[in-house]
């Protein structure tokens, strides 16, 4: 556990001044490009959660189809895309919410999962935790139910676990 913390600190990159100045981006693509890395992180995920039961993994766009798909198959489940606005074929529900660095609108099919169904969401990066309250309102809107929250890095300075309290939340670092 501390051995998965200190590789993704050791494989992530800080950016100054990305997307925007003032926001000092945290780049994990070093770390999913690194075999070891991204096969270590992707199984302690499924280790770390094993135990909720989750039936079904839900992935954000973009950053975190590349976890949510390989943790899906890992677990051998199926996965689910919430999407940014527009990107779906069919029938949607939708959440907008402010990011560290703009807005934006999310949506999940309708259908996308079973009355009650376990739920694991999964992304990269938890900074302010509107991305993240905006799934969890988009599973709980389609009738899942949220097993837990997961992400590799949790900005923990930008506080966004306050905006998902309630509900299990798991980040592989905390900086
Ligand atoms: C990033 C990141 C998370 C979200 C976290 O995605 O991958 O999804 O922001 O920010 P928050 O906690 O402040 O909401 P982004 O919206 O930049 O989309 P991308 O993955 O398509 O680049
Ligand atoms: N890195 C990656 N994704 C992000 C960040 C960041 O610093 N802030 C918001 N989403």
């Amino acid at each position: 556990r501390e051995h998965v913390a200190k590789l993704v600190a050791s494989r992530i990159v800080d950016v100054p001044d990305f997307p925007q100045p003032g926001v000092v981006f945290k780049d994990i693509s070093p770390l999913l490009a690194d075999p070891a890395g991204f096969r270590a992180v992707v199984d302690a995920i499924v280790t770390e959660q094993r135990a909720t039961g989750f039936e079904v993994v839900a992935g954000i766009e973009a950053r975190g189809f590349v976890l949510a798909a390989a943790v899906a198959y890992a677990a051998e489940v199926g996965v689910v895309a919430v999407r940014k606005a527009g990107k779906l074929p069919r029938a949607t529900f939708a959440a907008s919410y402010s990011l560290e660095y703009g807005e934006a609108t999310l949506e999940v099919h309708r259908d996308a999962f079973l009355p009650g169904q376990r739920v694991l969401v999964v992304d990269d990066v938890l900074a302010t935790g509107g991305t993240a309250r905006a799934t969890l309102d988009l599973v709980e809107q389609a009738g899942g139910a949220v097993s837990g929250l997961t992400v590799l890095l949790e900005l923990g300075f930008l506080a966004g676990r306050a905006k998902v309290d309630g509900y299990p939340v798991h980040a592989l670092l905390t900086v």
